[in-house]
């Protein structure tokens, strides 16, 4: 039984629900984005207090315990986000194997399901935002679990395709193909045209509870690429999920895989440092944060609700004898010049400026590839005690 979304009978009808989610993704990323700020207070704050009191106080499980929750959250808002970005995936020619090898290792860790990759050679790189499409890839690989509950395996193929035929629904041109398949308790006929739709779930209640949004996400992600998803599936004998997704030229440079940002436990210990950080916030309660955790790491700080005043600063700091010796850039300003620009006319002041980036926009361009526009190194909202004052150390340092 196969079903081919978005090509199937009820196309149209998807497509309005997929419009419907979209607007709430849209409303719904805003209000990601104000509830990142909050969470950064939440986390930088707590992270902050943890920092300055005995660690065998009586109250230092109970933060550690809103600490670890509001990690959670993070996760949850990231999703969101992801989700929520609009038509704006940002991509890169990325090495499709081991990105779908790396997902596959993280979604089923911990489970009793073994992934087999069929081994390949040659596979092109695909165009994509690594983020992105591991998040599609990585609720296409919890379904697959979760259809075997006894466990099992789950079988990832790959393959190059060259589709020339104008009778295809994709464009011409190179993908490449990834099949991933379960041997799990498959779809019936009745649901098959329905499991891309939003909300529709098979999953149990309370708990177990699904919320029917893991394969629309998935779906709007790769459509969003240009790309396409099908399925083949058996009820009793499995389900095989097919990706094609476009090919970049073979010859381009693969990106790196980025560092994950450290979201665990975080059994280091902030850094100290020295200098005079200039901190650019549109967010009174993130300036807040940022300085007492600048002035608790020893860090002398100076604020700007916007760019033009950042630049201000900057330049008659430089011009007296007590200049900056970092500042941090908030990516988006309400209403205002954000760090982009703001990085830009810094630059042609002090071409030696060292300036961190801080965005919730971890896939946002600048923030990808913050080295292409003049900064040193991003941190990402919500950012903990640890992580930022390593990256200021490291910046302020030159190290
Ligand atoms: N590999 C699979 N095997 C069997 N059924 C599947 C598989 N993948 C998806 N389905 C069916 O499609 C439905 C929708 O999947 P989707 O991922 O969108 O939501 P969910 O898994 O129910 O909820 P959530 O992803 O939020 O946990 C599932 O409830 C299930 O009926
Ligand atoms: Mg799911």
């Amino acid at each position: 039984m196969n079903a081919i979304a978005p090509d199937s009978s009820h196309q149209n009808e998807l497509k309005q629900q997929l419009r419907q989610l979209e607007s709430i993704a849209a409303l719904s990323g805003g209000i990601a984005h104000d509830y990142n700020n909050l969470l950064t207070a939440i986390m930088g704050n707590l992270s902050l207090a943890l920092e300055t009191m005995d660690a065998d106080a009586e109250v230092t499980p109970l933060i550690e315990n809103a600490l670890a929750a509001s990690r959670i959250a993070k996760t949850l808002t990231r999703t969101l986000i992801t989700f929520s970005k609009g038509g704006l995936p940002a991509k890169t020619p990325t090495d499709i194997v081991r990105l779908v090898k790396n997902t596959a290792a993280f979604s089923l860790s911990g489970s009793n399901i073994r992934c087999e990759m069929v081994p390949a050679s040659g596979i092109w790189p695909a165009l994509v935002d690594a983020q992105q499409v591991g998040q599609a890839i990585h609720n296409l690989m919890i379904n697959a679990a979760e259809s075997m509950p006894s466990g099992g395996t789950v079988s990832i193929r790959f393959g190059n395709t060259t589709l020339d035929s104008p009778n295809t629904t994709l464009p011409p041109g190179n993908y490449v193909h990834i099949a991933i398949e379960d041997h799990g308790f498959g779809i019936s006929i009745k649901n098959i045209d329905k499991i891309f739709d939003p909300y529709f779930s098979t999953k149990g209640k309370g708990e177990q509870k699904g919320t029917g949004l893991g394969l629309s996400i998935s779906h709007s992600i790769i459509a969003k690429h240009g790309g396409k998803i099908t399925v083949h599936s058996r009820v009793g004998v499995g389900s095989t999920f097919h990706i094609l997704l476009p090919a970049s030229d073979p010859s381009a440079k693969i990106e790196p895989p980025k560092k994950e940002t450290k979201t665990a436990a975080q059994p280091e210990k902030a850094i100290s440092g020295r200098g005079k950080i200039l901190v650019m916030d549109d967010e009174v309660m993130i300036l807040e944060l940022a300085g007492n955790m600048l002035q608790h790491l020893g860090y002398e700080v100076d604020f700007a609700e916007e760019g033009e005043t950042a630049v201000h600063k900057y330049k008659s700091a430089l011009a007296s004898s007590a200049p900056y010796d970092a500042v941090i850039l908030d990516l988006t300003i309400k209403g205002g010049m954000g760090g982009e620009d703001t990085i830009r006319q810094l630059k042609e002041i002090d071409p030696s400026v060292k300036a961190i980036v801080s965005s919730g926009y971890s896939e946002n361009p600048v923030v990808a590839n913050y080295a292409d526009y003049g900064f040193c190194d991003v941190v990402a909202k919500p950012y903990e005690m640890v992580e930022f004052s390593q990256k200021l150390h490291r910046v302020v340092n030159a190290l």
